[in-house]
């Protein structure tokens, strides 16, 4: 066990002289970093900088190897089935926003539904009104009772076999609440879309830093969230995506790496 103080000084922030005294009580917008997470960036450009995936020489190769390796620990982290289903992003916003901009604009016809709770942050509310406006589709909210929970009775009224899409934070950066995800995502996959089952998205920016996430258990499409606000780097995110949609869905960027000839 370490005491705050230890932890305390691992973040070198807390010691600089112009940030004497300071008390950070903003770690859900954004965390400060440990001296290893900050390390290990000064280490790569020190030690392996190079293209990753573009080169044959051995230091591409190694910047190659630290990238496929972050990926695998990602894949660990949320209990994805393998490496494949996780895509790096800059933060929860942009992996919300590929979901929609690839899945919702491909997937979503005039008349279908998309059931975001009304406790998400905006990130996860103007990729899906987008969709509803370029495509015809209705926005349906998920309200929440008096103690900010989503009951069954709600999941149960709002979700329906014209539900393509529920997408819900696991915990709300509103209320601090968790919302049952395993519920809706099931109840989601049993009647949405025509009973052939919804796809359930999964805003996790404040559920992966506090939570054991496991996507298998939980049993949902997609999971988006942040580094920054787990301790990781600035300007890094994720989304897991069960590797059968992925293959599916049309590309959000093109560029390098995926050219067969
Ligand atoms: C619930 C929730 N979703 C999404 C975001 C956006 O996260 P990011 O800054 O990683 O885009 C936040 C940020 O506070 C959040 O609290």
């Amino acid at each position: 066990m370490f005491s705050a103080q230890e932890i305390r000084s691992d973040f070198k922030i807390f010691s600089q002289p112009e940030n004497e005294g300071l008390i950070y009580l903003d770690s859900a917008a954004t965390t400060h970093r440990p001296e290893c997470v900050i390390q290990a960036e000064a280490d790569f450009y020190r030690k392996n900088n190079a293209n990753p995936l573009r080169g044959l020489y051995a230091l591409s190769i190694r910047a190659t190897d630290d990238y496929e390796n972050a990926r695998s620990f990602v894949a660990k982290f949320l209990n994805a089935s393998e490496p494949a289903e996780i895509i790096f992003t800059r933060n929860a916003s942009e992996s919300l926003n590929l979901v929609a901009y690839t899945l919702g604009l491909s997937e979503v016809q005039s008349g279908d539904e998309i059931v975001v709770s009304c406790m998400e942050h905006h990130s996860n509310i103007l990729p899906w009104q987008m969709v509803c406006n370029a495509k015809g589709a209705k926005l349906v909210w998920l309200e929440c009772d008096s103690s900010a929970e989503i009951s069954e009775q709600e999941i149960k009224a709002k979700i329906n076999s014209k539900t393509k899409i529920v997408a819900v934070a696991q915990v709300s950066n509103v209320f601090g609440i968790t919302n049952p995800i395993e519920k809706i995502a099931s109840y989601a996959h049993e009647v949405g879309n025509g009973g052939k089952g919804a796809y359930v998205v999964v805003d996790g920016a404040q559920s992966a830093p506090h939570k054991k996430i496991d996507v298998q258990a939980l049993d949902v499409d997609f999971f988006a969230f942040s580094g920054h606000k787990l301790c990781a780097p600035m300007g890094i995110g994720a989304l897991y995506g069960k590797k059968q949609l992925l293959e599916k869905l049309p590309p959000f960027l093109r560029g390098g790496e995926m050219i067969e000839y």
